[in-house]
């Protein structure tokens, strides 16, 4: 009866940028009314002009051809407009877009609702029920996502987006659990194509591995901070032994780290945490048949969703190239997930030396300061999502607060 429910009502979709572009032509698509807000600065004023002219958005599949499309029924900059009694809230946008906007729509959130985020990313149900209040989060079903389903971009905005790959798979977790519905009402909206799986519990998230950053330290570790590069390579195409090594090896202190917290609380159920060689076979498996399964540097190099348009993110200077260490693949992996890997290790005593070195990479070439003699005490914490930046310094504390245990 609930799945029928969510169904027919109505989802409002936050976000302005490429993936809200999908999910309001998906909405369309499947006969599904949506609602489209967007706090960000002028942008609702923005997408209803541009809907204006094109009457509604149409995104295409790059691989097959199909095309969704979808006109929301309301556009608004303004929480107050959309968000009272929107059953279903679906935030889709970069992670450091998420608290502040969970700030805004916060007081207008009906205790009843279903909220998340496509993504959720590392400690989403942290960063909910410091922004929403602890007695409206467990009132509402939440749920949240590893990842996006696709590789999109918007090619005309307010009009037009395109796919240009889709995942085969990826996790999810919703609370509470029996809310079980709530998958297949999502799995719905952004279609069958990606397969959602149940993950057993919301720390799980906060398990994501440091994808983006191992691949900037690969590429850049040697760079001497002036000298251009001739061209900008290509992300993952051009991924080296030694980086695929990296994400390995990191990807094994964080299982190491799941390990010691799932021996310390056999009650929370991390299972669902995987090591990166197993995530990128269930996510791209059969796309790279003749792939082997044990090599990651060649599952990444020679995968097709992976294509060579998707680049290193680079600034155009004189002579050439140098890379841009403002991009999200640091601002968003930095802070909100090698952090909060950090920060759970610092409470359970798991020493993480890749992770560390990382880290002390990326915060320099950030400018940042995250980590001060192997601690969490850099004056920049308070940006990040380590449970230590919402007060918790004990596990057992933080998982009672956060419901794992
Ligand atoms: P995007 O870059 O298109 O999102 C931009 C939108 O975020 C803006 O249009 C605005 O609506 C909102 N925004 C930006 N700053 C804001 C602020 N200060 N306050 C409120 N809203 C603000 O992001 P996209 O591509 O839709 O991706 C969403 C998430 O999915 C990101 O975390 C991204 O890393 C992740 N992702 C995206 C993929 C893609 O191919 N687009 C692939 C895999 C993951």
């Amino acid at each position: 009866m609930e799945e029928l429910d969510l169904r027919i009502s109505k989802v409002l979709v936050v976000g302005g940028g490429n993936a809200s572009h999908v999910l309001v032509a998906r909405c369309g698509h499947l006969g599904i009314p949506c609602d489209w807000l967007t706090t960000f600065e002028g942008e609702a004023d923005k997408l209803k002009a541009a809907l204006k002219a094109s009457n509604g958005v149409i995104a295409t599949d790059h691989q097959t051809g199909e095309k969704w499309f979808g006109r929301p029924e309301r556009v608004s900059g303004d929480p107050a407009d959309v968000v009272p009694g929107a059953k279903l809230i679906i935030l889709t946008l970069p992670a450091f877009a998420q608290e502040p906007t969970l700030k805004r729509i916060g007081p207008h959130v009906s205790p009843d609702s279903s909220i998340g985020a496509i993504p959720g990313g590392a400690a989403i149900d942290v960063v909910m029920n410091n922004a929403l209040g602890v007695e409206k989060v467990n009132a509402c079903t939440l749920f949240g996502t590893r990842t996006l389903p696709w590789a999109c971009r918007i090619e005309d905005y307010g009009k037009r987006v395109t796919v240009f790959g889709t995942k085969e798979s990826d996790q999810i977790v919703v609370r509470p659990k029996g809310k079980k519905f709530m998958v297949a009402a999502l799995q719905e909206i952004v279609g069958h194509k990606q397969k959602y799986i149940l993950a057993n519990n919301f720390l799980f998230l906060s398990f994501t591995m440091p994808w983006h950053p191992c691949f900037m330290y690969g590429m850049f570790k040697e760079w001497d901070g002036k000298t251009p590069f001739m061209q900008v390579p290509p992300f993952y195409r051009s991924i080296s032994q030694f980086t695929a090594e990296l994400l390995s090896h990191t990807s094994d202190e964080v299982m190491k780290l799941r390990n010691k917290i799932t021996e310390l609380y056999p009650s929370i159920d991390l299972s669902d945490v995987i090591h990166v060689k197993e995530w990128v076979r269930r996510a791209y498996g059969t796309s790279m048949p003749s792939t082997d399964p044990n090599d990651l540097r060649a599952m990444i190099a020679k995968n097709p969703t992976y294509g060579e348009s998707l680049l290193f993110p680079m600034k155009k200077v004189k002579g050439g190239y140098v890379p841009d260490f403002t991009s999200r693949y640091l601002t968003e992996d930095v802070p909100y997930m090698l952090v909060v890997h950090k920060g759970l290790a610092e409470m359970v005593g798991v020493s993480m030396p890749k992770i560390d070195m990382l880290l002390k990479w990326c915060q320099k070439v950030m400018e940042k300061e995250y980590l001060v003699g192997g601690k969490l005490k850099g004056r920049d914490i308070g940006e990040s999502r380590a449970p230590q930046r919402f007060g918790y310094h004990d596990f057992e504390t933080f998982a009672k607060a956060m419901r794992y245990i």
